[in-house]
């Protein structure tokens, strides 16, 4: 047993190889998990009792030796690479991987963009909202039918509390405390009872935009809203589609024009070459003056898009819950974007 262990120092203390490869292959042999070290030190129970201490002596200087050749070696090599190499002093000391803004966050800032250039602010409300906020002031009185176009998550013990279905809420707040001129801008998180599937999400994002001053007119929005689609999607062709909304009078959804062109533009827009992006429409006077503004000096526009739905258009995206799941696949591909 001893002689075994003698044998293997003689051939540490002899091995030269200059190769890292070689080097490492040679920590494995002994260092590694199965190595040589292992079996000898797993063998010292089988060691005659008087042998045992010199067994142990030369077991730890074989341990020594190997780590000591290990590093020389190892050191001598990297230290003739390096001066084989150009070497730039002010490289970093390690790659440093940089992350992805997430898709959604892209979408966000570019329409928060888009609207700054033109002298929208940007505000926030609460994700947990009451009635008043979310639906009274909105012009939807209990009970009113409009209601239940938004499935809500209420607060089991009170009824009055509930997570917003949508960032209209967050105009109601703004205009409590602002009097005109009000150009403001509220992305942030909705929630809403739905079945979640590749076109739906419970929890998704809205922008709302809110203009509010003496004159405005169905024009002026019409204006902002071709404005809009040519910033963001290059697309100037739009059609305003008479809708309801019961905080708006009247009350429109736009339309872009996508084009044919491509199979995928046949499929989006089953084969009419036009998309719905978002709702919008004049402020309700009722909703003004909920809100402290005197609808007879003031009037204006609001708006409203889901940013996921946005998203998906831009980035050809055809399941609404990949934004949801942080796939580190999905997400890379964001790399430098925008
Ligand atoms: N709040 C509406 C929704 O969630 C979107 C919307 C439509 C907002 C028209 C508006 C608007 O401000 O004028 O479906």
């Amino acid at each position: 047993m001893i002689n075994q262990v003698q044998e293997h120092l003689k051939t540490v203390e002899n091995f030269t190889e200059q190769d890292s490869e070689a080097i490492e292959a040679f920590r494995i042999k002994y260092a590694g998990k199965k190595g040589v070290l292992a079996d000898l030190f797993a063998a010292f129970r089988e060691v005659p009792p008087e042998e045992k201490k010199e067994y142990g002596l030369l077991l730890n200087q074989l341990k020594q030796a190997v780590g000591d050749k290990v590093k020389d070696l190892q050191s001598q090599t990297s230290a003739q690479q390096s001066t084989n190499q150009v070497t730039d002093p002010f490289r970093p000391a390690f790659p440093i991987e940089i992350g992805s803004r997430h898709p959604l966050s892209l979408v966000r800032n570019r329409i928060i963009d888009i609207f700054s250039q033109v002298g929208f602010s940007i505000s926030e409300g609460p994700e947990i909202e009451d009635d008043w906020h979310n639906f009274t002031a909105l012009n939807l009185p209990e009970h009113h039918p409009a209601r239940d176009m938004q499935d809500t998550f209420f607060i089991q013990t009170n009824p009055d509390i509930l997570l917003r279905t949508h960032t209209s809420s967050v105009q109601v707040r703004y205009m409590e405390n602002n009097q005109p001129p009000i150009r403001t801008l509220s992305p942030g998180r909705v929630f809403r009872n739905e079945a979640i599937s590749a076109r739906a999400h419970c929890i998704f994002h809205q922008i709302e935009g809110l203009y509010i001053d003496e004159k405005v007119s169905f024009a002026d929005l019409k204006q902002m809203l071709l404005y809009f689609t040519e910033s963001l999607f290059g697309k100037s062709k739009i059609r305003l589609r008479p809708s309801y909304f019961p905080f708006t009078e009247p009350s429109a959804e736009v339309d872009i024009y996508w084009g044919l062109k491509t199979e995928t533009d046949y499929r989006i827009t089953k084969g009419t070459g036009w998309l719905e992006i978002m709702g919008c429409g004049m402020v309700d006077p009722n909703v003004l003056s909920n809100c402290g503004i005197d609808p007879e000096k003031f009037s204006g526009y609001a708006f409203g898009m889901g940013i996921e739905r946005i998203a998906m258009l831009l980035y050809e995206i055809g399941d609404i819950r990949m934004f949801f799941e942080n796939d580190i696949r999905f997400l890379k591909q964001f790399k430098g974007s925008l």
